[in-house]
């Protein structure tokens, strides 16, 4: 650490005895005229200044009052006599000057005082450097604290927007079983009530509705069952290596049965034989069926569904598409969510329970893939999906 010492006299006898007794130890500085001083503090690194107090221009302590000011933590020793002592004591309750010495000087004392005078700088500085480092940490913890406490708020909503979307799903699940429900109970009961009154064909006719109702149930169920496994992370993909024409092949004869009730034809596109893919077979087949199911649904009798599989860069895309419906643009924007129905119905009284895209969507992108589609109302819909290969 620098060891400088200016000294300040207007008898150059005195400099010349001062640097002499004090330069081995310290880097010594002097000058006899306290405006140069005031320059000379400017310009070095001065740790502890001795001044006379008698000088023609500016006394000690008026050149102490200067420097306090511009440099508070230097160290100021005053020299004087006797007769200065009023001004001392005023410089001392001012805190201007750290210690005053007595001319003529003991060397010794003086030099005890000198080591005194550098440790209690050394003290000074160590303090204002540690007040600095606590000031700029205490500064970063703010900015840490305002930062995690942004981040919470964000959570927190975020959070309340998802318990108001669990609420709405909660409430619109419960609507739509308990119309079906409500409905075959009270089939059920008519039946029971007239059991023997009732035309037999009446009695068919509400059995086929009591059926219908419980098929819809049974169906919004496993569907709800679904997303909550899948939303609560408990569908576990187990991809493997499958043949996906067989996979394919298999679904569509699966939904043949219900698309030959309106005689629409399922036909394939395939790009390569074979084509093998890693996916978990039995969610791929659920979102197959989703969307084959839906074109059938939502397509005119007597036409065509189309399954086609092609290459997207690295991924795998599979198409399904129908010349059937459409969905109304205003309305995209509302697909893949949960209970989400749009004007278009089923052509065939098929049920509806608007979950069918959002398992789809959940299902893909657990593989790492992705969703896409294009409809125009009257000409028909593509639904894609794309896997990573
Ligand atoms: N291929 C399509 N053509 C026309 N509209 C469609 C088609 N696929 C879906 N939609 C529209 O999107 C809505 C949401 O489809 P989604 O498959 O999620 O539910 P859903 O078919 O109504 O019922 P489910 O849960 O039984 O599948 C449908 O109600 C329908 O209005
Ligand atoms: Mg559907």
């Amino acid at each position: 650490m620098n060891r400088n010492i200016l000294i300040i006299d207007d008898e150059v006898e005195i400099l010349h005895s001062l640097q002499r007794q004090f330069r081995r130890k310290y880097n010594v500085l002097t000058c006899s005229d306290p405006k140069e001083a005031i320059i000379m503090m400017k310009e070095h690194d001065i740790q502890v200044v001795i001044s006379d107090q008698r000088m023609p221009e500016l006394s000690g302590v008026e050149l102490f009052g200067i420097l306090k000011e511009s440099h508070p933590d230097t160290i100021r020793l005053l020299l004087t006599g006797y007769t200065d002592i009023e001004a001392v004591i005023d410089a001392i309750n001012h805190g201007s000057i750290y210690r005053y010495i007595q001319k003529p000087w003991n060397s010794i004392e003086l030099e005890a005082i000198l080591n005194e005078a550098f440790e209690k700088y050394d003290l000074i500085h160590t303090n204002r450097n540690l007040m600095l480092k606590l000031k700029q940490h205490n500064k970063e913890l703010d900015q840490k604290v305002k930062e995690r406490t942004e981040e919470l708020e964000k959570i927190n909503q975020n959070l309340e927007i998802l318990n108001s979307e669990k609420n709405t799903f909660i409430r619109t699940a419960a609507h739509d079983l308990r119309n079906p429900i409500g409905v075959a109970a009270s089939m059920a009961n008519l039946i029971a009530l007239e059991i023997n009154s009732l035309p037999q064909n009446l009695q068919i006719e509400y059995l086929n509705i009591i059926e219908e109702r419980c098929d819809y149930s049974l169906n919004l169920i496993n569907n709800l069952l679904d997303i909550s496994k899948i939303e609560s992370g408990q569908l576990d993909i187990a991809a493997e290596s499958i043949d996906y024409k067989d996979l394919i092949q298999k679904t569509i004869e699966f939904n043949r049965i219900f698309a030959k009730l309106k005689n629409i034809e399922i036909k394939t596109d395939y790009y390569d034989d074979p084509i093998i893919a890693m996916l978990d077979k039995q969610r791929i087949e659920q979102v197959l069926t989703n969307l084959v199911s839906n074109a059938v649904k939502y397509s005119y009798p007597d036409s065509q569904v189309i399954v086609k599989v092609s290459r997207k860069g690295a991924m795998l895309r599979t198409t399904v598409i129908d010349s059937g419906i459409g969905i109304n643009e205003e309305e995209h924007k509302g697909l893949f969510t949960p209970f989400y129905k749009a004007s278009s119905r089923p052509t065939g009284g098929e049920t509806s329970t608007g979950l069918g895209l959002a398992i789809v969507k959940k299902i893909v992108t657990e593989h790492g893939g992705s969703v896409g589609f294009r409809s125009k109302p009257g000409t028909g819909s593509e639904f894609w999906f794309d896997l990573p290969q």
